[in-house]
């Protein structure tokens, strides 16, 4: 049956693709019983998938990676298809219409993915509207980011007004400084720039009676000196985890033809070919901090072992994108149910 669906939605440009599927999910919603004959086709419980991590309680490790519900319009449709949590965004403190068109695109050969978005979203007040009714039975994080058109030296009151506007309405945050589609985004990687950041939202933080974990994602292209210094700023600082990783600009080892890779130019890239990428991140980071930090393991995750070699390399949840797309919702139930019967 996905694969019936999968062939129709192939026919279409990958972006066509995925505003069909957001907006299939809001029929859905509209349609009695659709959500109970969902979850019980896709989701699986068991209390061995049960995960308590910085003080949120997970029905299970495996989430979704921002990027998908980008303005939070079906996260609860998309929570009944099995994942433990959904990352939605990113978002700018306003709309914003992203790069020009055509800025996604497939690479079937090797189940990859190349976006240059740039962070298109409808902004958060946008975003607080769809998230003001919801049930609390998903855990929901926001993924958070400057605006393209804010000089890079006011990114942190970008940061700062769009996390305090979302703070009542989710449960923690991403901090993005690693989307590879913003001009200059990756420079606030640095670590004077990244401390102002992450000092004033620890700062703010403390204003309100509801503690919300503050996590940094960071790219997987990021050298190992830097990721050092990230780490120990990370630790000394009181950010409560890491998302590892972003998409990469690295076009090494691919399958697809040279010639089709080039002629779509920059982006970055996802799927299958950044996943040992990711999983050497992963180790390196549970290494360096002697498991102590929380890590979300993201990047080309497209099997249930994967999912398992994940977690049992450091990683505390998992995230998926590219995956879904390729393999459909049945990856997030069997690999569920690989996890339990592996454990
Ligand atoms: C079309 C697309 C849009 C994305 N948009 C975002 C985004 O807005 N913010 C973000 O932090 N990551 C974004 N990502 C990156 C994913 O969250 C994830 O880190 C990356 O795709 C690696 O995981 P995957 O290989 O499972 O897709 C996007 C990825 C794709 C494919």
């Amino acid at each position: 049956m996905f694969q019936i669906i999968k062939s129709t939605l192939f026919c279409f440009s990958p972006e066509s693709a995925h505003n069909i599927i957001i907006r299939f999910l809001i029929i859905l919603r509209y349609l009695p019983f659709s959500k109970y004959i969902i979850r019980f086709i896709y989701s699986y419980n068991n209390t061995k998938l049960e995960r308590e991590i910085m003080g949120m309680k997970f029905k299970n490790p495996i989430g979704l990676a921002a990027g998908f519900d980008k303005n939070c319009q079906v996260y609860n449709e998309l929570s009944d298809f099995g994942f433990g949590f959904i990352e939605v965004g990113s978002l700018t403190p306003n709309e914003q219409l992203g790069n020009p068109k055509p800025r996604l695109f497939r690479l079937i050969k090797d189940k990859a993915i190349i976006n240059r978005m740039g962070i298109n979203n409808k902004g958060v007040k946008y975003a607080i509207n769809n998230l003001k009714n919801r049930d609390k039975r998903t855990i929901v994080g926001a993924n958070i980011i400057k605006s393209t058109i804010t000089p890079m030296d006011k990114a942190p009151y970008d940061y700062e007004k769009t996390f305090s506007q979302l703070y009542d309405f989710v449960d923690y945050f991403v901090v993005n400084v690693s989307c590879p589609n913003v001009k200059d985004i990756t420079s606030l990687q640095n670590i004077s720039s990244l401390s102002e950041i992450i000092d004033r939202l620890l700062v703010l933080r403390k204003y309100y009676d509801d503690y919300r974990p503050i996590l940094l994602k960071i790219s997987p292209d990021l050298p190992r000196e830097e990721l050092d210094d990230i780490i120990e700023l990370i630790l000394a600082s009181g950010i409560d985890g890491i998302v590892a990783s972003n998409t990469t600009i690295s076009r090494d080892n691919l399958k697809s033809d040279k010639n089709i890779v080039d002629s779509i130019g920059n982006g970055g890239l996802s799927g299958l070919p950044l996943y040992n990428r990711s999983l050497d991140l992963v180790k390196y980071i549970a290494k360096k901090t002697q498991g102590q930090l929380p890590i979300i393991a993201v990047g080309g995750i497209m099997t249930p072992s994967q999912v398992k070699e994940m977690l049992n390399s450091g990683a505390s949840l998992v995230q998926i994108y590219t995956g879904f797309i390729y393999n459909g919702p049945s990856l997030i139930k069997k690999s569920l149910k690989y996890i339990v019967k592996n454990s």
